[in-house]
Formats: C-alpha cells, structure tokens, sequence
C-alpha cells in the first residue's frame, strides 16, 4: 500500500514538473498594445479650439490615417504583408512590428487639406469624419510641411492628386467596445467621445489620472464637448486616447480612458478607421 502511494505521489509530482516546462512555453496572451511604440503615432498637434472649436473629426481623421501608413510601411519593411500580420500570434505579431518600425521615420500628414477641400463652409464648427475620409480616398493626401496648418478655412488647392504621399482605398466605422478591444491590435483608430469638465483635464497625471464615467456629460446640454480623438493604446484597463489640444491638455496631449466600465464617454459607439489594399 504505502508503495503505491509512494509511486502514485512521485507520478503525480513529475507530471506536475511537465506540466510546468510545458506551461512555460507557451507564450502568454498579449493583452496590451501601444502603437506609439512602433512610432506611429506623430507629435500632438493643436488645433487651437479659440479659432477651430470643433475640427477634431479633422486631426483625429488624418492621425488614424498617419496610423495606417506606419502600419504600411513597417509591414512592407518586413515583407509580410499587413492582413498576414495580423494572423500571426499576436506576441509575434508585436515584435515583427518593434523590429521593422526601427526603420521608419513617420511623416506628418496636413488636416489643413481636409479642413480646405472638404465640402462644408464651415469646417472648424464642426464637420464629418466620413468626408474627410472620403476626401484622402479620392485624391490621397499631402504631406503637412505642403499644407500647414492656420485654424481657419482657405481655399482648396486643385493640384492634390500628384503631391499626394498616401492614398487610402476604404474607411470603415464600427461601434461596441469588443470591437474597439479588437481593433486597436489592428492599427490606432479614431472615436468620439463626449466630456463636459475641460478643466478637469488640464495638468493630468497619466499613472494615476483616468477619465471615468464623472467626466463625462451625463446630459444633453450646451456645455456637452464632442470631440474625435485618436486611440493609441489599450492595456486591458484603459485606452490611451490622443487628442488635438496641444500638450497643455491632459499629460502632455494625451489622457486615459476607463476602459473597465463599458462605453466610457460613449468611446465605443463611433470607431473609426481607414484601410488600404
Ligand atoms: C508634425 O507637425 C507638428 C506640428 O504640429 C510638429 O510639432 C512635429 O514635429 C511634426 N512631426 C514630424 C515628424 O514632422
Ligand atoms: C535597418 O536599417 C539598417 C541600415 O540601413 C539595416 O542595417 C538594418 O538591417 C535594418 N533593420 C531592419 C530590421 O530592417
Ligand atoms: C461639433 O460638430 C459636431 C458634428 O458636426 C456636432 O454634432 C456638434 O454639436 C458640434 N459641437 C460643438 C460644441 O459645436
Ligand atoms: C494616389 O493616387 C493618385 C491617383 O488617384 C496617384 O496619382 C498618386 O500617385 C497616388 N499616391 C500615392 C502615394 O500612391
Ligand atoms: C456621454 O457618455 C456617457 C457614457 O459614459 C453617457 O451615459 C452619456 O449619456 C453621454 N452624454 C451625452 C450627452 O451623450
């Protein structure tokens, strides 16, 4: 008897020591990503909010598109292409993308064209994130040292299609915060959310700071600020968001945003994202 339970216990113990070598091996599900660490992501921009108040849809449009073309151009460094990136393991998949974006500079990409040579009259009051997309997958869109940006409408430039550096073939918009999670592994993505307190996001301390259901509107009233962002990261917690008010606002232009409780400040009901062929 006592041989048994010895033999038994020994058995047990190597399959636990297996187990163990085993378990070890495979690779722990990724469940965060930071697209500014594969330099994708450009500097914050401002869109000076005393001239443009609402021209958000503009600079968060053009930063998922600076996203995409990183994305392109680190995939093409790598000869994998971008939809077979994306099948691979995802912890692969991240350090394909770290090796490659060593060797790309990112490029600054001009909202003031969509500002311009979108339809409506006036743009910095707000406009539609589709336009703009529809805009860089007609004509392509130029580089921002082309076109800079002045915080007020001019008038259009005819000749886009040939200084044009990046030319999208499709834009997507999606909602629910499974496909946000899912998403943001894909490439930065640009949302809407709404808030009310501004000054509550000045001085913001990105390790202990996060936008909670508080900050954001509860009602519909004159003081609800609607306002495209750029979604750079996600770490199982919070999504990082970029926003276009310069570095002042939240920790140095950037904030996080409950991601634990669904559809803080309505971030996942307006997702949307450009791709390319
Ligand atoms: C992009 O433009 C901004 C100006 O808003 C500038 O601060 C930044 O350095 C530029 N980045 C690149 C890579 O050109
Ligand atoms: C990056 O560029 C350098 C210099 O051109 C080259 O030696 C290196 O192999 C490249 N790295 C990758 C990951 O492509
Ligand atoms: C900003 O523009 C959007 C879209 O055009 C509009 O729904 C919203 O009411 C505007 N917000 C402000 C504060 O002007
Ligand atoms: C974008 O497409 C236009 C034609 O529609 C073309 O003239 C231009 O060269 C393209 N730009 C790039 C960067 O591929
Ligand atoms: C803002 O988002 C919250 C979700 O966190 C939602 O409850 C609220 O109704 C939204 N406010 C407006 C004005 O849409």
């Amino acid at each position: 008897m006592i041989n048994n339970y010895f033999w038994i216990g020994i058995s047990l113990f190597l399959a636990g020591i297996l187990l163990l070598v085993y378990s070890l091996q495979i690779p722990k599900d990724v469940t965060s990503i930071d697209w500014n660490q594969f330099g994708v992501i450009t500097a914050v921009k401002d869109q000076y909010p005393t001239r443009c108040p609402n021209v958000s849809w503009a600079f968060a449009s053009v930063a998922s598109i600076e996203g995409l073309m990183g994305i392109k151009e680190i995939s093409r460094l790598s000869s994998i292409n971008h939809q077979h990136l994306l099948q691979k393991p995802k912890a692969e998949y991240l350090k394909i993308l770290e090796k490659y974006s060593q060797n790309y500079s990112q490029d600054n990409l001009s909202e003031q064209q969509i500002l311009d040579c979108t339809p409506k009259e006036d743009n910095c009051f707000g406009g539609k994130m589709n336009d703009a997309y529809q805009f860089a997958l007609d004509y392509g869109i130029v580089d921002y040292s082309l076109i800079y940006y002045v915080a007020q409408k001019q008038i259009c430039p005819i000749d886009n299609k040939q200084q044009s550096v990046f030319n999208i073939t499709g834009y997507s918009v999606q909602s629910g915060c499974e496909s946000l999670k899912k998403l943001i592994f894909q490439q930065p993505v640009a949302v809407k959310i709404n808030y009310s307190n501004l000054e509550d996001f000045i001085s913001f301390d990105i390790d202990k700071d996060i936008i909670s259901t508080n900050y954001c509107s509860q009602k519909q009233s004159q003081e609800v600020k609607y306002q495209y962002v750029l979604v750079t990261a996600y770490d199982g917690k919070t999504f990082t968001i970029k926003n276009s008010e310069g570095v002042n606002w939240g920790y140095q232009g950037y904030a996080k945003i409950d991601a634990t409780t669904d559809n803080t400040c309505n971030i996942c009901e307006e997702i949307y994202y450009p791709s390319q062929n």
